[in-house]
């Protein structure tokens, strides 16, 4: 093959990643007028068909449809206004709505990427799919540049005032970050979650958290005819040599108790997921501001992953906003230190709700009373199910430019969905 010329551009933010991280941030900064271009690797096919978990905070879903990116979520998402916990056999429900008159949705990951990527491309958005060879290059000067190969071969030097590294847990932006300058707050935990998809109706209304002496399992749903579940099990575990039959004895009986079972039906997708905790610090580094997976991991207990890369999108796009209104860079300045304090809360409450409902290892009876004691009194007290139901449903997104054009549009809307 010969050699192609490389090619040059130039835009105002430079964006690694078209996950929800990148496209909202590119979404939000062209409502504000501030140009992007987006740079993945993956083909828009493959983003658009990966089947993802979604549960979308009260902000998040705010933010959609303030955004103008809201109509199919509001049409093929479901609203949940609580969840069911199980456990000791019995069945308690944590209503939202009573609790703090908010709600989440259930709508997956990818279907927000697809509503994202048709609103960029149907405002003349600019997303280079199918790139390789990416790279950084001059983070601390005033135009760095994203280096790839574009998906024809072509060598492309992306000149910008900015970069937002959004390219997820794998993603190799953060390492532009020296080692001296970067510390990684890490934690592994003991256990895994065996996943499955399967052809089969829903089982209950709202999602099921369960508690058993065989450890937690997690029933959630994808559309009426697809569920998503999951249960506690060795990271190490190999999904491959577990029988269906043994995938749902498993299920049931984490999930048993006053006549209540789950529908089954044919199993056609398995894999074991690690759960991790993770986060850079700092999340900016001279004209690099990581954001989402990027820069932070939550273990899936919470579902909180997906709303935090939205939540870093809108303080970014705010401080954005701010310095190419302006010329200041204070909002700028402060932006990681922002993002990592919701960040930080969500990893408490997403290693909280992993600890609470999941047997270790090594538990003996002491453990397992004493967790059952914490979800009695969780979800037997207003004061339990409300701390839950503000943690679960999600707090306020950070309004740090009230001038800018996402304060705005979140303000008109806040909570106004159906
Ligand atoms: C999912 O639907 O995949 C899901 C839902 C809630 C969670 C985690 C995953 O906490």
């Amino acid at each position: 093959m010969t050699a192609q010329p490389a090619q040059h551009a130039r835009t105002q933010v430079g964006i690694v990643g078209a996950g929800p991280a990148g496209l909202m941030l590119s979404h939000l900064l062209s409502a504000a007028g501030i140009g992007s271009v987006v740079i993945e690797t993956r083909t828009r096919e493959d983003i658009e068909a990966t089947i993802r978990a979604g549960i979308l905070e009260q902000g998040t879903v705010d933010l959609m449809v303030s955004t103008g990116v809201g109509d199919r979520l509001l049409d093929k998402g479901s609203r949940h206004d609580g969840i069911e916990i199980r456990f000791g056999g019995g069945s308690h429900r944590v209503d939202f709505r009573s609790s703090v008159g908010r709600s989440v949705y259930l709508y997956p990951q990818h279907e927000v990427l697809r509503d994202l990527i048709a609103a960029r491309l149907a405002d003349d958005g600019d997303i280079r799919f199918g790139a390789s060879e990416v790279s950084l290059h001059g983070v601390t000067g005033t135009e760095p540049v994203i280096h790839f190969t574009d998906a024809d071969g072509r060598p492309t030097d992306l000149r910008c005032d900015l970069i937002a590294g959004c390219d997820g847990a794998q993603g190799t932006t953060k390492w532009s970050i020296p080692d001296g300058r970067r510390t990684d707050h890490f934690r592994a935990y003991r256990h895994g979650w065996f996943g499955i998809l399967a052809e089969a109706p829903p089982s209950s209304k709202e999602l099921i958290y369960a508690h058993s002496d065989r450890g937690f399992a997690l029933i959630s749903s994808r559309t009426p005819t697809v569920q998503r579940m999951y249960f506690q099990c060795d990271p190490e575990e190999d999904a491959d040599s577990w029988s269906d039959n043994r995938i749902w004895d498993e299920l049931q009986s984490r999930v048993a108790g006053r006549g209540f079972s789950l529908n089954e039906g044919r199993i056609f997708q398995r894999s074991v997921i690690p759960m991790r905790s993770y986060i850079c610090d700092p999340m900016q580094h001279g004209r690099l501001f990581l954001a989402g997976d990027a820069a932070h991991t939550v273990p899936p207990t919470g579902a909180k992953g997906l709303n935090l890369a939205i939540s870093d999108a809108v303080v970014l796009a705010q401080a954005l906003e701010r310095f190419f209104g302006t010329g200041h860079a204070d909002l700028l300045e402060g932006y990681g230190r922002t993002a990592a304090q919701r960040v930080w809360r969500a990893q408490h409450f997403s290693w909280w709700m992993t600890s609470m409902l999941h047997l270790a290892p090594d538990a003996g009876d002491f453990d397992r009373h004493r967790q059952l004691a914490e979800l009695d009194q969780i979800t037997g007290s207003a004061a339990g199910r409300t701390l839950l139901a503000e943690s679960y449903t999600g707090w306020p997104i950070e309004l740090t430019n009230p001038r800018s054009v996402v304060a705005e549009a979140l303000s008109l809307t806040h909570g106004r969905w159906p």
